[in-house]
């Protein structure tokens, strides 16, 4: 099944070391521009407790959820550290003529 991407922003709107909440298709997602120019595009809720992620902290390919300080790796999704147990959702991002667009849909096998 082909991935559905529906823009996010621009490119531009999201420097290095940025982060930007947004909606695709009715699902909080964080975009997540790392310094070193990497893009990831993650739920923007925890998966510990449904507390939103959207203020963490960016490093290293991490994100810290400021409610428990549960770390994501934000490639995968999975917990890093007690008390999340579970990983959050991860999602396709991709850059289109200058535009950020992610993929709520089931990844490709
Ligand atoms: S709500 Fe995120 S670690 Fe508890």
């Amino acid at each position: 099944m082909a991935s559905e991407f529906t823009r996010f922003c621009a490119l531009s709107d999201l420097p290095l070391g940025g982060k930007k909440p947004g909606k695709v298709e009715g699902k909080i997602v964080l975009v997540v521009h790392t310094k070193d120019a990497r893009l990831f595009a993650v739920s923007g809720m925890c998966s510990h407790q449904a507390k939103p992620i959207l203020a963490g902290k960016v490093r290293n390919c991490t994100i810290t959820c400021p409610t428990h300080g549960a770390r994501f790796n934000l490639e995968t999704g999975e917990p890093l550290d007690l008390p999340a147990t579970s990983p959050i959702e991860t999602y396709e991002v991709r850059v289109v003529d200058d535009w950020v667009e992610v993929s709520t849909s089931p990844r490709a096998e």
